[in-house]
């Protein structure tokens, strides 16, 4: 039989003593106090939550060693996704947080993708109580030790600040205009448009700037326009009531009501219908929504967040994208660059991705060795930060020894090079110049120095090339 083992430690800080405090977050009331009373029992503080919405803002509020919910939030959502996704939104606000979760006696197989995606461990209801008392108890300890990792990281570039802001690693020269951008406008209440390659860290930006506002206790909300149907659209968006349609068995709030007061995040704004362009845009507009079969109107006070990585002006020529509705999201614009256009990021995300994925998959300790640097450096990137997070981990998973190497990155060796008699002189230098820079790891002197240029010139040509 497994042991729970002695009473976890109290935490020490400067000048308290308080007892690990663990969330505990699921939508049936008994299953909350049953937890709750099985933890207190064994020295633990619990705070509860009852909704996705309850559990980001107890993250938000408070500092914890432990988290244990509960995915299936049955009356929120209509597919489990949504209650994956809360782990990467917790994940957001709280790196550091331990979140196990709980499931329904054999669904082994949410479980499973929800430790894929972060989670720390699972317990099956109806749970053993040894069971679910040795993980919180390990959980904590693996909390502590995130959280005195984290005091000690050197206090590089970061927004991070205040409690609550996700992390977000900004080194680069290229970044301290988007980074000072954001500072400026995350109090306000002014529409974002966040634009960018894909994986340049738009969402994450959205989160920052919610966190960072006046909204921070209210909920911050999510929705993917990219692949609604026109009929999903309406109903995911604005709510339906009850034998609306088919499948509208229950009443159902949309997500501007459930984003009420807090930030609405709109991805992949550019791929909506002109029909559905027409219905946010009235929205915006009046701020009542209608839930689809009813005809009560409800105002809603959301600040709109929307990314993508379309041209939205281009959209716009080509009319496939409302000019007004553009006017109205985009009252400031954050672009978002590449993640080959600084290049100075590429070293201080690799080395936070590896922490965590050493971290996550009981390899402390891992470095990454000259070689593997080198190869992330030279690498183009054309996923971005999260193609960078993949090669990581995939590093991390692949490591043998204590340091990742370039073998392990699982990154494509450059191509062929292009025959010099296929190209016409522009790109021929422009290939010249990029390999140049990819051997310099984007250091421009240097690439300057190898080619005989100038500083300048190099300049002068990447720019008349479009290369910057
Ligand atoms: N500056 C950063 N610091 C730390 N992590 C980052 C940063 N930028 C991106 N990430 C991480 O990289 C991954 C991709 O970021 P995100 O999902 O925000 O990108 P995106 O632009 O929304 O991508 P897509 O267009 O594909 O939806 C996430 O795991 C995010 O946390
Ligand atoms: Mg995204």
């Amino acid at each position: 039989m497994i042991t729970a083992g002695p009473m976890p430690d109290t935490v020490a800080t400067t000048s308290t003593v308080r007892l690990p405090r663990v969330l505990v977050a699921d939508d049936q009331p008994d299953i909350l106090e049953a937890v709750q009373l099985l933890l207190k029992g064994e020295g633990y503080e619990v705070e509860t939550a009852l909704s996705p919405s309850g559990i980001l803002l107890a993250v938000q509020r408070h500092d914890f060693d432990a988290a244990l919910i509960d995915l299936n939030y049955a009356r929120d959502t209509t597919s489990g996704a949504e209650g994956l996704d809360l782990l990467g939104r917790i994940r957001a606000v709280d790196p550091t947080l331990p979140v196990s979760v709980m499931t329904a006696w054999g669904s082994v197989d949410g479980a499973v993708e929800a430790m894929r995606r972060g989670a720390y461990d699972y317990v099956e209801k109806p749970w053993d109580n040894a069971r679910l008392l040795l993980m919180v108890r390990r959980q904590v300890e693996m909390g502590r030790a995130l959280r005195a990792g984290r005091q000690l990281q050197t206090e590089i570039e970061t927004l991070r600040g205040t409690a609550g802001r996700p992390l977000l690693i900004a080194e680069s020269p290229r970044m301290r205009p988007v980074l000072d951008l954001m500072a400026r406008i995350a109090p306000s209440d002014a529409n974002v448009l966040i634009t960018g390659e894909h994986g340049t860290g738009k969402e994450l930006v959205a989160q920052w700037l919610h966190a960072a506002s006046a909204r921070a206790t209210k909920p911050f909300t999510a929705v993917n326009l990219g692949g609604l149907s026109e009929g999903l659209f309406e109903s995911e968006l604005f709510g339906h009531v009850r034998g609306a349609f088919t499948d509208a068995k229950t009443d159902r709030a949309g997500r501007f009501e459930l984003a009420d007061g807090g930030s609405l995040f709109l991805d992949e704004i550019a791929n909506i219908s002109l029909s559905q362009q027409a219905k946010l845009l009235r929205v915006l507009q009046t701020r009542e929504v209608e839930r689809v079969g009813s005809s009560r109107t409800k105002r809603v006070d959301v600040r709109i967040l929307a990314a993508t990585n379309a041209d939205l002006r281009e959209e716009v020529s080509a009319g496939r994208f409302r000019e007004d509705l553009l006017f109205r999201i985009n009252t400031i614009e954050i672009p978002l660059p590449a993640l080959r256009d600084r290049r100075e990021d590429i070293l201080p995300l690799a080395r936070h991705f590896l922490d965590r994925h050493a971290q996550r998959y009981g390899r402390r300790g891992l470095t990454l060795d000259a070689g593997a640097a080198q190869a992330l450096l030279t690498h183009s990137w054309p996923g971005n930060v999260r193609e960078l997070d993949h090669a990581v981990e995939r590093g991390v998973l692949l490591a043998q020894g204590t340091s990742v190497r370039a073998g392990d990155l699982g990154l494509r060796p450059p191509g062929p090079p292009a025959r010099l008699e296929d190209l016409t002189l522009a790109e021929a230098e422009r290939a010249i110049i990029e390999r140049a820079l990819a051997r310099f790891g984007g250091n421009v002197s240097q690439a300057a120095r190898a080619l005989g240029l100038s500083r300048s010139a190099l300049y002068r040509r990447l720019e008349s090339n479009g290369q910057v």
